[in-house]
């Protein structure tokens, strides 16, 4: 290892997804199954607002914690919605930065947080960055939220509980019931419960319901990234109580400094888009992939998100049978990036009905070939 590299990056790496795109660099014209972000664009109104504000000079910082118009709007819905007297709010780099201000505002070293096993990426990353020690949950093979289980992992030096749902990368959303129970869980233990609620526009089959729901100290992290296809614009924003939304404003202040200021302003006419053409779209998709390959692979069916996560067919594991995939030219990512286990493999249906079509006759083929 190089001398000056700093020892708290040696407790994660990012070599399962580099090899993925490696394998992937190597295809022409792969089916592309692999993609975290929607399959249509930024809305039309959204990026004529960005524009606007570029053209109208509101190019300089913006204040920390985000336009004024932006977080008072989000503001409003919070106090609509919860009426909690402590909750602030401000605007994050994307979701991954109010993750990553959760994490530096809240974890001391030796801390532990719980999180389920499969789990997104950054979790691990983020929390081991910041000192802390994973307490990763094992959810095989239906990838439901256990709150007794979760109960069960709880120590003294248990510090934050890590919910994501509808959860990336299986797809599977935790019932009103798993949730309460989380927050009410978090709540009796005085433990940080920092949900991400990244996906909630896209809860197909029942209304999402927020652990801030249950829990007034609930630290919420969402955004624009998934839901209005603005993954480059940056744009998140995080709620919980007053004093942790300041401490994490402070390390902003040092650090992201702001999210992009015309970007902010192309939030705020989001807020105003109608998205549930964009979801009806969706739900058909997760019908459509759910159809395609339920003969040959078991799965738990995705109620939200665009992912589905599937249990690789044969003894293999996951990366091999991803590997073969790839070798067919369908980009698929394998569930070991995402877990401690290497038996599944990730698909996301945020592609054209034709690609889902193309993609899972691929991939029952392979099946069927052992
Ligand atoms: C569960 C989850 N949280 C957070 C993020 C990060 O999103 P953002 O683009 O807002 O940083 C992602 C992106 O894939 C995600 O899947």
């Amino acid at each position: 290892m190089h001398p000056w590299i700093a020892q708290r990056t040696t407790t994660f790496d990012a070599s399962g997804i580099r090899k993925v795109f490696d394998l992937a660099a190597n295809l022409k014209d792969p089916i592309n199954l692999s993609i975290g972000q929607p399959d249509f664009d930024v809305p039309e109104s959204v990026q004529q607002a960005a524009v606007e504000a570029i053209e109208s000079g509101k190019n300089a910082y913006s204040p920390t914690q985000g336009i004024a118009p932006l977080r008072e709007a989000i503001k409003a819905d919070l106090d609509q919605r919860y009426a909690h007297p402590d909750r602030e709010v401000f605007i994050s780099s994307g979701t991954s930065g109010g993750l990553m201000l959760s994490m530096m505002s809240m974890i001391n070293p030796g801390d532990e947080v719980i999180y389920l096993d499969p789990f997104f990426v950054m979790y691990p990353a983020l929390l081991k960055m910041a000192g802390g020690v994973a307490v990763p949950i094992d959810s095989y093979p239906d990838f439901q939220v256990d709150p007794d289980k979760i109960a069960a992992a709880i120590t003294p030096k248990t510090k934050m509980i890590l919910l994501n749902t509808p959860a990336n990368p299986t797809g599977v959303t935790a019932t009103v019931e798993q949730i309460e129970a989380v927050a009410k869980l978090a709540a009796k233990h005085n433990i940080a419960l920092v949900s991400d609620e990244i996906y909630s526009h896209f809860h197909y089959d029942t209304p999402f319901v927020s652990a801030a729901q249950f829990n007034p100290d609930a630290i919420v992290i969402d955004g624009f990234s998934k839901s209005h296809a603005m993954t480059g614009w940056r744009v998140g924003y995080v709620h919980g109580p007053q004093e942790v939304i300041a401490t994490m404003l402070k390390i902003q202040q040092y650090s992201f400094v702001c999210s992009p200021q015309p970007a902010q302003w192309g939030a705020l006419k989001a807020l105003e888009v109608d998205l549930s053409s964009h979801i009806d779209d969706y739900r058909q998709k997760r019908d459509l992939i759910c159809d395609l390959l339920a003969d040959r692979f078991e799965f738990t069916r995705p109620g939200g998100a665009f992912y589905l996560f599937a249990k690789a067919p044969g003894n293999d594991g996951g990366e091999a049978f991803v590997k073969r995939a790839i070798e067919q030219g369908v980009l698929i990512i394998p569930g070991k990036i995402f877990s401690d286990k290497d038996t599944h493999f990730r698909i996301s249906f945020a592609a054209a009905d034709e690609t889902l079509r193309q993609g899972a006759e691929v991939l029952n083929r392979l099946a069927d070939e052992g």
